[in-house]
């Protein structure tokens, strides 16, 4: 699988690349396809970062992960 660091996952924030990527507990999840995250926008939370600390502020638990692939490892 790839892997992409920090720097590389701040571009998939659903403005400056057409695809929108969060990563979780070390992998990095393609959420494009989802209307909850259009423009990288989730409630007040920002797609293109490492959203494990915040899962906690959901009023979901980690299961909405369970339809969405991991395309990448975050490093
Ligand atoms: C104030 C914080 C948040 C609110 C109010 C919120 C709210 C919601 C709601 C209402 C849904 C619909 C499905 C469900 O409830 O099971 C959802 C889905 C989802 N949430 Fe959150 N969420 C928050 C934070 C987060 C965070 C921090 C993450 C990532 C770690 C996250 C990731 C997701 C994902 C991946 C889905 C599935 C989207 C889909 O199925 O299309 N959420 N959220």
């Amino acid at each position: 699988m790839k892997k992409l660091t920090k720097n590389q996952l701040a571009l998939y924030n659903g403005q400056d690349k057409p695809e929108i990527y969060i990563a979780f507990k070390g992998m990095v999840y393609d959420v494009s396809s989802s209307r909850l995250w259009k423009n990288g926008r989730h409630y007040e939370h920002w797609a293109g970062q490492d959203l494990t600390k915040e899962l906690s502020d959901a009023p979901h638990n980690a299961n909405v992960f369970d339809k969405f692939e991991p395309v990448a490892y975050l490093i």
